[in-house]
């Protein structure tokens, strides 16, 4: 079976490697922009694209066509499709369309053109017509027209999986979870190793941090959703229950390893607040204060009080949308010159001040550095991995 799993661009490798120790037999088929197609077996297919902590969205592939350029090959192409094993007759649907790359047509037009072909496929085949509803459909149909390729596939999840519905409190540069997963794996940590984030804002990477560490699985936040989709059990039968016996067992690991600082009470406040909801607060101890002047102290205790060994820190600084650009060159500066100064070994950090992040990493030479072009949102970015010397 043919699945299509997205990501944020940049993070395909990452998401690819991830994919891969979830499930060693999966063989890939292409990457591109924030895509992944793959072939697996049904049921091991769909489990590792729904377990993964990387991935946004997951589709089932019905069909993939090549040269692709008019809506009328996108009619053709899609009414080719036999789509009566995949929608009841009763069940309303709803074309999900996407377009990559220079077209004379917009996504909508594509909508409208495949919608179409969906619906005149169904009445030849079956003397039914489809009802469409757009808001709330029984079936959604995922429609990428990615330059000339034309991807026809079901939707498996409705909301992006980034979306975990634990964020109670929502930090105006709140990182998304899956970015945050997806820094943790640059970073080469394992579930339960420390980690600390000196900016930690809404708490997002921590949170995450502890969830793997907790093996609380990602399908477990969207089961409501999971189950309300009559497609997922119809092509894979057997996975609504794979995945609710996942959601089973949790491990009640309860051992501080997670220590965020942030210099705003309310967004201190409104991170314990995520973690509360997440079900991960008994595993991080947020601080209230300025990292470059508690980094020091913070270390201390964490090692006295809490037996910790602090090596690795992840974070998201600001990336200088209400900071003047001398403040957050001396905060990234501060709090790596620090960093390495308490005998980090790792820093992994993602932002789209790349101008200051490169002058800073120039002027302090603090060893060996990787940097990973992505997009965050809408924004150029690096994620930047060093090991400190
Ligand atoms: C981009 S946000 C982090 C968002 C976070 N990763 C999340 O997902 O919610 C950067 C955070 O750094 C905090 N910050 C800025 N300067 C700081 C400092 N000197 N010490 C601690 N936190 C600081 C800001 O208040 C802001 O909340």
């Amino acid at each position: 079976m043919l699945f299509l799993v997205t990501t944020d661009i940049g993070f395909e490798t990452v998401l690819m490697e991830e994919l891969r120790e979830l499930e060693p037999s999966i063989r890939f088929i292409r990457v591109f922009s924030g895509r992944i197609l793959f072939e697996a077996q049904p049921l091991s297919g769909i489990l590792a694209a729904l377990r993964s902590r990387i991935a946004n969205n997951v589709y089932v592939v019905l069909h993939h066509f090549t040269n692709i350029n008019s809506l009328d090959d996108i009619y053709k192409a899609v009414k080719s499709i036999d789509f009566t094993n995949v929608i009841l007759p009763n069940e309303s649907f709803a074309i999900r369309p996407e377009r990559i790359g220079e077209h004379g047509f917009t996504s909508i037009d594509i909508g409208r053109v495949a919608g179409q072909a969906v619906i005149d496929s169904y009445l030849e085949a079956r003397g039914i017509r489809l009802r469409v509803d757009l808001d709330n459909p029984d079936i959604e149909i995922y429609t990428e027209l990615n330059r000339d390729k034309l991807y026809v596939a079901l939707g498996i999840t409705r909301t992006s999986l980034h979306k975990r519905g634990y964020r109670v409190f929502n930090h105006p540069a709140a990182l998304k979870t899956t970015i945050a997963c997806a820094l943790l794996r640059i970073a080469g940590w394992t579930p339960g190793r420390p980690v600390l984030d000196p900016m930690c804002g809404g708490g997002t990477i921590l949170i995450e941090a502890a969830l793997a560490s907790k093996g609380i699985e990602i399908p477990c936040f969207k089961l409501r959703e999971l189950e309300s989709n009559p497609v997922i059990d119809r092509v894979v039968p057997g996975a609504l229950n794979a995945i609710k016996k996942l959601c089973r067992e949790v491990s009640r690991d309860v051992r501080k390893r997670f220590i965020g600082i942030e210099i705003n009470p309310r967004f201190a406040e409104g991170a314990v607040i995520n973690a509360k909801s997440a079900g991960v607060d008994d595993m991080i101890l947020f601080v209230v204060g300025d990292a470059t002047k508690l980094l020091p102290r913070i270390v201390e205790v964490a090692e006295k009080e809490l037996d910790l060994k602090l090596e690795l820190s992840i974070f998201n600084p600001p990336y200088g949308q209400r900071m003047k650009p001398k403040d957050l060159e001396n905060l990234y500066k501060g709090v790596v010159q620090l960093l390495r100064d308490l005998g980090f070994k790792r820093v992994v950090f993602i932002t789209s001040a790349i101008d200051i992040a490169e002058k800073v990493l120039m002027e302090l030479d603090p060893g060996p550095t990787k940097r990973l072009y992505v997009v965050h949102g809408t924004l150029p970015s690096y994620v930047y991995s060093i090991e400190l010397s």
